[in-house]
C-alpha cells in the first residue's frame, strides 16, 4: 500500500521540513480556540505518546532540572523575595518538581487546563510578573533541551524530542500567559 508511511518515508519528510501530521490532534471538547492553538503548533498524539516516554529520564534528572531552575531564579533578588514572602524555597522547588513529572504524563484535559488556570492566578497574587515567568521558562527549557540531547544518539531523534519537548512546554505558556 503506497499511501501508508513507511519509517523510511517518514525520515525523508522530516528531512524536507514537511510538519508531522501522522497522528490526529488531541481535540477537547468545548475548548475549540485550545484546539486550534494546538494544531498551529502541530502537537500530535504522537507528541503525547514521546513525551510519556521520556518520562522515566525527566523522573531521573529531576533535581538536576530544578535546582538549575532555582539557582537562577534566586540569583534575582526580586524573584526571591516574592518566594520568602509567599511560599518557601523547600516548598516551591516540591511543586515544581511534581509539576514538570505531570507535563510528562502527556495528559491535556480538563485537569490540565485548569491546572494551569490556577498557577495563572497564584503568579498574579504573589506578582509575578510575565517577564520573569518567560525567563524562567526559558531556563528551565534549557535545561530539559541539555538533558534531552544527551539522552538521544540519533540526530532524527533528537530533533523529534526538542520539538517535542518545546511543543508542550509553549502550550503551557500560552494557557498560564492567557
Ligand atoms: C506556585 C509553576 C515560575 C513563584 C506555582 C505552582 C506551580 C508553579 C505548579 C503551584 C500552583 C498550585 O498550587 O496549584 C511554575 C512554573 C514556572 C514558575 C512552571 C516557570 C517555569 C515561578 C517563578 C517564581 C514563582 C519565577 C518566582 C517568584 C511562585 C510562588 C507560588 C507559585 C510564590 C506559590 C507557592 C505556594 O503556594 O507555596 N508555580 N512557576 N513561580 N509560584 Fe511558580
Amino acid at each position: 500500500n503506497n499511501n501508508e508511511a513507511t519509517p523510511d518515508k517518514r525520515s525523508k519528510d522530516s528531512e524536507n521540513h514537511t510538519p508531522a501530521t501522522t497522528a490526529t490532534v488531541h481535540s477537547l471538547h468545548g475548548h475549540e480556540e485550545l484546539n486550534e492553538q494546538m494544531r498551529m503548533i502541530d502537537l500530535t498524539e504522537e507528541d503525547l505518546d514521546l513525551l510519556r516516554m521520556m518520562k522515566p529520564i525527566v523522573e531521573r534528572e529531576i533535581n538536576y532540572i530544578t535546582d538549575q531552575f532555582y539557582n537562577t531564579v534566586l540569583g534575582v533578588n526580586k524573584l526571591e523575595s516574592i518566594i520568602l514572602e509567599h511560599s518557601s524555597i523547600e516548598r516551591l522547588k516540591g511543586t515544581l518538581k511534581q509539576h514538570i513529572i505531570e507535563i510528562f504524563d502527556g495528559k491535556v484535559d480538563e485537569q490540565y487546563i485548569a491546572k494551569r488556570l490556577t498557577i495563572a492566578k497564584i503568579h498574579k497574587k504573589v506578582g509575578l510578573e510575565p517577564k520573569w515567568y518567560l525567563s524562567a521558562f526559558q531556563n528551565l527549557q534549557n535545561v530539559f533541551i541539555t538533558v534531552m540531547y544527551n539522552e538521544t544518539y540519533k540526530d532524527n531523534e533528537r530533533l523529534k524530542v526538542v520539538q517535542t519537548v518545546t511543543k508542550l512546554l509553549n502550550l503551557e505558556q500560552q494557557l498560564v500567559l492567557e
